[in-house]
């Protein structure tokens, strides 16, 4: 692993000696990553999900390297991140991670490489090429990359339009093995797309998931096709997936409405150019009486403080991701023709809503995941030009993953949380000095908050 970090290091980006120089480097036949064991499974059991500790379940092991398939490559990765999927694999809800991998490794004999006694995780990273399979074309060894997490096969007919509705659509690093916390990570070629040059591994890595899923939930037209001038209520606005949406929100001329729980996101939101903030826990909305019961009363006073802040105007549309808790206030307060568009249920995937709030006022509720190969594309270049940055606050080493899982599980973190695999320390792989200068305060707005 030394002789490839030096070879990272020491590179100059895309030359026809560094194709050759990484196309000699002998591939380790072994690697550390960050897994969690198939006789772990049960661990757990008893305990409430606040209280399944990812610290106890993830573990850095070290696995043996994939053979490299067609279409495929190999990726020394530098940096990843934690993502919310990572949390659920890691505490084994709502299913053990095991059985997407064992019905994978059931539909080829590449396929079945996945199916492990362990499960490396993780759905991002930014690293360098290190090996392409055959056919490979577009991409060489030596290649700075970020890969987004769609995996798909491509094979049937009803994801030629829109590469997320492919029956064989899977999420890479939660339903595939070989994720990116991990030393080397396995992706498919067309996951690959080139490395924000003005950014370090490490805020390379971050955006990747959330930051293509907010795009396509957000900005889209298979989402909600936000426009100018939109009122757009964000949940979480500070976190993984909100932290994007806001940004998206603000530099496509809406108006975001940013959802939060504490003083301090609060100020993050607004040091992000968010003027209109809601600090649910002080102003302590309960939606919920009890575990069965709504209290529409609630969702009125949340719909009057939201008008209260806009001057009288209700959301155009609805970020919606905490589902359970928060989905009938979502579709009380869209407003008449609004669009309530969710991608996650993290309080609870059983929602209840008022539907005559939905049809008497026309309202639209969307289903959205991930992005596709397109939508992450368009994402990524969002990022390279420097107009979305990344929401790095904390970065961990490979070894305390489990402490960085944590951290997003108990909601103790702000946007993203990073973690360093081969790369030594912070602040490497900067290849546009001069960008980054021009973005320096955006890029690190997040950092120790
Ligand atoms: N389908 C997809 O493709 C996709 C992609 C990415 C993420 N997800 C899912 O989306 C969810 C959020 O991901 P993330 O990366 O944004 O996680 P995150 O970094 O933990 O941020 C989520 C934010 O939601 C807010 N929140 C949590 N529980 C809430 C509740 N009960 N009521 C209101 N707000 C609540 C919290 O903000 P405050 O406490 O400040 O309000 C939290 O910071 C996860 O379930 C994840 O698995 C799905």
């Amino acid at each position: 692993m030394k002789q490839l970090v030096d070879a990272i290091m020491a590179g100059s980006p895309r030359s026809a000696q560094r194709r050759a120089e990484f196309a000699a480097l002998p591939v380790p036949e072994s690697y550390r990553g960050v897994v969690v064991r198939r006789d772990e499974v049960g661990m757990f059991e008893g305990r409430v999900s606040r209280d399944k500790d990812p610290r106890e379940s993830l573990h850095v092991d070290e696995v043996a390297t994939p053979e490299l398939g067609p279409g495929e490559a190999l990726v020394a990765v530098m940096a990843s991140s934690v993502n919310y999927n990572t949390v659920w694999t890691s505490i084994f809800e709502p299913l053990s991670t095991f059985g997407f991998l064992e019905r994978y490794g059931r539909t080829s004999p590449l396929a079945a490489r996945h199916d492990l006694p362990y499960h490396v995780v993780g759905s991002d990273l930014a690293g360098v090429v290190l090996r392409t399979g055959p056919g490979v074309h577009a991409w060489f060894p030596g290649d700075e990359v970020v890969a987004h997490c769609l995996s798909v096969e491509l094979e049937r007919p009803e994801g030629h339009n829109d590469t997320m509705l492919d029956p064989e659509q899977r999420i890479w690093g939660f339903e595939t093995n070989f994720g990116g916390l991990a030393e080397l990570a396995l992706v498919k070629a067309n996951q690959l797309m080139p490395k924000p040059d003005h950014l370090s591994w490490e805020e390379a890595a971050a955006p990747g998931l959330v930051n293509s899923t907010a795009y396509r939930q957000l900005v889209s037209r298979n989402g909600a096709g936000m426009k100018q001038g939109d009122v757009v209520l964000v949940w979480g606005a500070s976190g993984g997936l909100g932290s994007y949406a806001t940004q998206m929100a603000l530099r496509g001329g809406a108006l975001p409405v940013c959802v939060v729980s504490s003083p301090a996101k609060a100020e993050i939101c607004r040091s992000l150019g968010a003027e209109l903030v809601i600090d649910r826990a002080a102003e302590g909305y309960r939606f919920w009486s009890d575990e069965r019961t709504q209290d529409p009363r609630e969702w009125k006073r949340f719909g009057a403080r939201i008008r209260e802040l806009t001057g009288g105007e209700d959301p155009d549309i609805v970020f919606e991701h905490p589902g359970r808790e928060t989905f009938g206030a979502s579709v009380f307060v869209a407003r008449r023709g609004g669009t309530v568009v969710t991608c996650a249920s993290t309080s609870g995937f059983l929602h209840e809503y008022d539907n005559r709030y939905l049809w008497m006022n026309l309202k639209r509720i969307i289903g959205t995941h991930f992005a596709n190969y397109r939508e992450a594309w368009e994402a990524n270049r969002l990022v390279a030009r420097g107009l979305i940055h990344p929401t790095l606050s904390r970065v961990y080493p490979l070894e305390q993953t489990g402490q960085a899982a944590f951290d997003v599980h108990r909601n103790a973190h702000q946007g993203k949380v990073g973690v360093l695999c081969l790369a030594p320390e912070e602040g490497l792989g900067v290849r546009d000095e001069q960008m980054r200068a021009r973005h320096l305060t955006a890029i690190n707005r997040f950092r120790g908050v």
